[in-house]
Formats: structure tokens, C-alpha cells, sequence
């Protein structure tokens, strides 16, 4: 029987487990053999390689995080460990491999797939949400309730003890969870790096609330600005309220995989299997303008990622 392997590789995120269980059980009933390879490439290249049996999957569908784990591998860079790779799942009778990770992996097994002609299928998944050509990536939607569920919190405290709140969210480069959370929060500012922001103005429409009675604000701020510290000081300094910062960190990266991110994985699953199925080789599936498809990888690494613009229109009010 032809094997197909599943890992998962990169960040961690909420979806990656019901993505796993998905694609063992649709690779079965395709009558191939799955596999699971844990630890990420570096377990490609250490043979941390197991057949998957009958019950290996079940149980994991609530689970966050990924039960495959996950690494970032500098070694699979070098030749001799992607043929150290290839040699050991050759030794599995494994032709082809699922990889749920970021565009990081995906140029890995690029590679790999130039050196060795193993086809492999994409999925995204990154709380960062900072895939080209992808609307959506696995994990976004548990982070972005995760994060939800903090700032409501924050709110009490911000309230009943009239502060201002900085909170700094992940997202890597990417803007993203801070806008979506800015937006969904109700939050009085976000700074993030897609976006110009002009704190003269922001100090103006925030003065005439305080004048009107406000008596608490949350900022939201992407770690990719850098400026959490300084927007903290900035609150305190100019619009004299006593400030705090919250760094939300790796909060966010964890947490039962919410029924979007479940449905997202079992449909990403499905059609990566099936792209494999069809002889394709290097392909990422994709979510686009509600519709699922398939990119050619060099689609997705020679793009810039962009946010979706009615996000952005959104978040401009709070940047001024
Ligand atoms: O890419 C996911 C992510 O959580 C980013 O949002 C964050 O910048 C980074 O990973 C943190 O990396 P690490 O887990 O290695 O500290």
C-alpha cells in the first residue's frame, strides 16, 4: 500500500489536530497507508516517523496545540538532511506528504520536492493569518475568541477601575489579529503596521470623550509595530490616565480548536488528500472569497500577503 504522511511543522495552532485526524482518515479510505511524522522536519530528517494506527487519531479533535508537535529546523536547510529525509521515508514506502504549517514549510518541502520528486500538499495554518493567497489560515479563529475573551476581561478591570489597557496581540509582521480584535472588541485605538496613525488626532477624539465621560480605553497594538511601551507611556503621558500594558503572548497560540477552525481543517484535509490523489505535486489549498481551491506553491512564496481591505477601512477610524 502507498503511505502518505502527515505532519505538522512551524507555530502551533488551534485546528492543526482535527486537520491531523482528518487527513489520516480520508488517506485510509482512499486506500493509502497514513502515516504521522512528529516533530515537524526535524523528525522528517530523525525518522520520528509511525505508522498510524486504527485508534491513533481519536481523541484529539478538542485538543489545541498539535499532539504531532511542531519545530522550526534550521538542519533540513542542508542537502544531507533532506536526503537523510527522503531515505528514511523511502525506508516507510511513504510517496507523498501532507504538511499543515506556514509559507516557512511550505518552501521547505519545495525544496525538498526539487531534490527528490515527493509531492507534497499544503495546509495553512498560523495564528498570524499571513499566508498569500489564503483568506484564512487554521488556528485564526481560536485566537482571535481567545483574544476576544481577554480584552473582556481587561474591560472589567478597565471600568471598574478607570484605566487605560494597552494589549499587545502576535501576529508576526501581520496586523491582522490586532485589527480583527480591535474591530470585534470595541477597542478606542489599534496600531498595527499596515496602517499610518496619527496620535495628535487620536489624542484630540480621545480628550473630548474623557471630557464626555469616558472613563476607561483599550488599545490594541500588533507586536510588529514594536510600540506597545511606547503607546503605554504615550496614554499615560498625554491623555494623564493611569496605564497598563498587557502582553497577551503565547495565550494566544493555545486552547481548544473553536467548531470553525474544526470545519476549516476537515475541509482543508479533505482536499489536501485529494490533491495528492490527483497526481498533483506542490500545491497549498486554499480559502478565497468564501470558495476552497488549490495555489501552485510558487503562487504563495512569490506573493506579498495583504489584509483584506474592508478589515483595514474598518480600522482607520481608530487609527486617527
Ligand atoms: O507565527 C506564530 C507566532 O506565534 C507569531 O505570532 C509570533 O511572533 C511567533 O510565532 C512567536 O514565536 P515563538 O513561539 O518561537 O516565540
Amino acid at each position: 500500500m502507498e503511505g502518505i504522511a502527515v505532519m505538522t511543522s512551524g507555530g502551533d495552532a488551534a485546528g492543526m489536530n482535527p486537520a491531523v485526524k482528518c487527513t489520516v482518515e480520508h488517506s485510509r479510505s482512499l486506500g493509502y497507508e497514513p502515516y504521522l511524522i512528529y516533530d515537524g522536519l526535524r523528525g522528517l530528517i530523525d525518522n520520528n516517523i509511525e505508522k498510524a494506527g486504527n485508534r491513533s487519531t481519536s481523541g484529539i479533535i478538542n485538543r489545541g496545540g498539535t499532539v504531532l508537535r511542531s519545530t522550526r529546523s534550521e538542519r533540513f536547510f542542508k542537502y544531507e538532511s533532506r536526503k537523510q529525509a527522503y531515505e528514511n521515508l523511502q525506508s516507510h514506502g511513504i510517496n507523498k506528504l501532507v504538511v499543515i504549517g506556514g509559507d516557512g514549510s511550505f518552501r521547505a518541502l519545495n525544496q525538498f520536492y526539487s531534490d527528490f520528486k515527493v509531492p507534497f500538499a499544503g495546509i495553512p495554518a498560523t495564528i498570524d493569518n499571513d499566508i498569500p493567497g489564503t483568506d484564512y489560515c487554521l488556528g485564526v479563529d481560536t485566537a482571535l475568541n481567545m483574544i476576544r475573551s481577554s480584552v473582556d476581561s481587561i474591560r472589567d478591570t478597565a471600568n471598574s477601575f478607570s484605566r487605560a489597557f494597552v494589549v499587545e496581540t502576535m501576529g508576526r509582521d501581520c496586523g491582522y489579529l490586532a485589527m480583527a480584535s480591535a474591530v470585534t472588541c470595541g477597542a478606542e485605538i489599534c496600531i498595527v503596521p499596515e496602517l499610518d496613525y496619527d496620535l495628535d488626532k487620536i489624542g484630540e477624539r480621545l480628550r473630548i470623550q474623557l471630557e464626555e465621560g469616558r472613563n476607561f480605553l483599550i488599545a490594541i497594538v500588533a507586536e510588529g509595530t514594536g510600540m506597545s511601551d511606547y503607546i503605554t507611556r504615550w496614554v499615560g503621558d498625554n491623555l494623564k490616565m493611569d496605564a497598563r500594558l498587557t502582553i497577551l503572548g503565547h495565550i494566544q497560540r493555545g486552547g481548544s480548536p473553536t467548531v470553525r477552525d474544526r470545519l476549516m481543517a476537515f475541509k482543508f484535509a479533505v482536499a489536501a488528500v485529494e490533491s495528492l490523489h490527483r497526481g498533483e505535486t506542490c500545491n497549498i489549498m486554499v480559502y478565497r472569497s468564501g470558495n476552497f481551491g488549490t495555489l501552485p506553491i510558487h503562487k504563495v512564496t512569490d506573493t506579498a500577503h495583504t489584509v483584506d481591505p474592508s478589515l483595514i477601512e474598518l480600522c482607520k477610524p481608530l487609527c486617527r
